[in-house]
């Protein structure tokens, strides 16, 4: 998740790009960069670090260019570095690129490009546009990226500035947020609002497909089709804090609303283009070393420690090899048997997580291999690990983390699968079925965020509770345990998960009338043994609001509430409730009038033992 800027008009640009970029950081922040035409060529200057860096860069240089882009980077491919910074250049730096998103088949392309005789210099999947763009350009440059976006897969919003056209700036979208800002004799263009507000509210939000043309008297745009598109003027209503949070009223909820587009591009480039295998080439072991792993340690902090559960859940399932799952500040206290027959596997967003990090480092010193799964390019886990899975959440910036956990738990899914398929303990059609599933997944939390108005009774009704129990079995017990935490976290409300088979040993002393009980029942083998304790807890006058899959109808007869998500594989089951969980830890917070976004006592990176 990356900020963009365009400016073309009258006046200088550089200030306006700097300016558009200040109010995009919270996109991400670890390097920036701007292109302009000056003295008949394109100047670029770009470096690692927060923009202050590139600011201090540019200081004291007179520009006199009136049109420009400007870039703000959270790294997917390749590291932060001066280098891997946007904007990028074709070989005889005649256009300049900034993009959003992942370029899916950039590495066919790059090859192609190479054996076309042109130079590299980044580790970027972005630096591929420039040179197809290079590649193809016969005078018309909306033409060019038209034929460009023909070629790429995957996901971008990217902006064009060519030597040759200087009176127009050429923008494509697909998947990924671009908006144009309309002014007097001058126009814009950035990833999100906050970016324009200072300079118009008038703006046109470019849809999937769509190509703009951008000068200073104009803008049009035009269909993957090529056909013109008459764009409808949204005023933006918005203020400047709101417009950050993309019109939510905090960026635990817009980064909720981000679950399908970062299940999306955490999947994206990593299934094989039949669909029957995963592919994982960061994992960089040899089948042998993989069919000779004899243990499997997690460990992670928190909701990390959440996904890593269900990872033991399906990797022993899915790749039969014996996991163990520790939370990391007892793993690196209890002499774990790990040596060098063992992976590690550490799951953690920021990467920087104090105790995490001494796991990773003390399965190192046995000998294992470390896997990390991260958000976080660059960051200490990453440089650390021996390999490197990264979730392609974009920055999460709310304490409580939703998007990062299920990214995770989308790595946990191409973990097993590719351990599995090398292993080979699932039948190829499994495998299939559950890649065709997991590529639906984003979907359906769509779906599910649309359907929740159910969770806005209970909220009313329960708001002012002091305490609360999530029940549920087998996957369904690991997802419990992530809603139990966020809602604690963020509401303050006394919050427990159980193994719903455990109530009946200590915990049913608890449960008296009117105790809310979310349950949740997706577990088609557990099904049954989930409605008797459900009717445990009925019978003691709690009152249950219970998860299950479309089309099962026999838990409404026994719970007062039922949410229903879409079906899916039962493994697959946690990416989806944990959606509604999220969403009734955050209205409660909120109707009791909690600090969502930063809960008290709490960091968002907890670097200190
Ligand atoms: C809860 C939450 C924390 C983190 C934990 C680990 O919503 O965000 O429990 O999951 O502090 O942080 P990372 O994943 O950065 O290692």
């Amino acid at each position: 998740m990356c900020g963009i800027v365009g400016y073309i008009g009258p006046r200088p640009v550089t200030p306006i790009l700097l300016d558009g970029l200040k109010k995009l950081e919270y996109r991400g922040y670890d390097s920036s960069g701007i292109a302009l035409i000056e003295n008949n060529r394109i100047e670029v200057y770009k470096r690692q670090g927060k923009l202050e860096v590139l600011r201090e860069e540019l200081n004291g240089r007179e520009f006199y260019a009136t049109a420009g882009i400007g870039h703000t980077r959270w790294a997917t491919h390749g590291k932060p570095s001066d280098i891997n910074a946007h904007p990028h250049t074709d070989c005889q730096g005649r256009f300049a690129v900034i993009h959003n998103g992942i370029i899916e088949n950039y590495l066919p392309l790059k090859e192609w490009l190479i054996s076309m005789g042109h130079g590299f210099r980044s580790e970027t999947d972005t630096e591929v546009l420039p040179h197809l763009i290079e590649e193809f350009y016969e005078g018309d440059l909306v033409q060019t990226v038209l034929r460009v976006t023909r070629k790429i897969e995957g996901s971008y919003a990217m902006v064009v500035l060519a030597l040759d056209e200087p009176g127009r700036l050429v923008a494509a979208r697909q998947d990924s947020p671009l908006v144009v800002g309309l002014g007097d004799g001058e126009n814009f263009l950035a990833s999100d609002i906050p970016a324009l507000l200072c300079h118009t509210r008038n703006t046109y939000i470019l849809e999937d497909g769509e190509i703009a043309e951008i000068t200073p008297d104009g803008v049009t745009v035009i269909d993957q089709y090529g056909r013109p598109v008459a764009k409808n003027v949204f005023h933006v209503k918005w203020e400047a804090a709101q417009a950050e949070k993309g019109g939510f009223d905090h960026f635990m909820l817009k980064e909720i609303y981000e679950q399908p587009r970062a299940l999306k591009d955490t999947l994206s480039g990593r299934i094989d283009p039949d669909g029957a295998r995963v592919v994982l080439s960061e994992i960089k072991m040899t089948p042998e070393q993989i069919r000779n792993i004899k243990k499997i340690f997690i460990s992670a902090c928190g909701t990390a420690y959440h996904a890593g559960l269900v990872g033991k859940y399906i990797i022993e399932k899915m790749a039969r090899v014996p996991v163990e799952i520790d939370i990391a500040s007892e793993f690196r206290y209890r002499d774990p048997l790990v040596d060098k027959d063992s992976l590690v596997i550490v799951v953690s967003q920021s990467g920087e997580t104090a105790d995490t990090l001494a796991a990773l480092r003390e399965s190192k010193r046995r000998g294992a291999r470390v896997l990390a799964v991260t958000n976080v390019v660059d960051s200490s886990i990453a440089r650390e690990a021996d390999y490197i899975l990264y979730t392609w959440a974009g920055p999460e910036i709310a304490v409580a983390s939703t998007k990062a956990y299920t990214t995770q738990l989308m790595c946990m899914y191409l973990i097993g699968l590719y351990l599995a398929d090398i292993r080979g303990t699932l039948p190829e059609a499994d495998r299939r079925e559950i890649i065709k599933e997991l590529r639906k997944l984003s979907d359906k939390v769509k779906v599910i965020l649309n359907n929740c108005s159910i969770i806005d009774q209970f909220v009313r009704d329960y708001a002012g509770s002091e305490n609360a129990f999530f029940i549920g079995r087998g996957l369904d017990h690991t997802v419990a345990m992530e809603g139990a935490l966020k809602l604690k976290e963020i509401s303050y409300i006394h919050a427990e998960a159980y193994a719903a088979g455990e109530l009946k040993h200590g915990t049913l002393a608890l449960i008296i009338k009117g105790v809310p009980v979310i349950a949740l029942a997706t577990q088609q083998d557990l099904f049954e043994k989930m409605v008797s304790n459900i009717k445990e807890v009925k019978a003691r006058e709690a009152t249950v609001i219970a998860l299950a899959m479309d089309g099962v109808r026999e838990i409404e007869k026994v719970a007062d509430h039922v949410l229903h998500i879409p079906r899916t594989h039962p493994l697959l089951a946690p990416v989806l409730t944990v959606v509604p969980l999220q969403l009734l830890a955050y209205r409660m917070a909120v109707a009791r009038s909690c600090d969502v976004d930063q809960p008290r006592n709490l960091a968002k990176s907890v670097t200190v033992e």
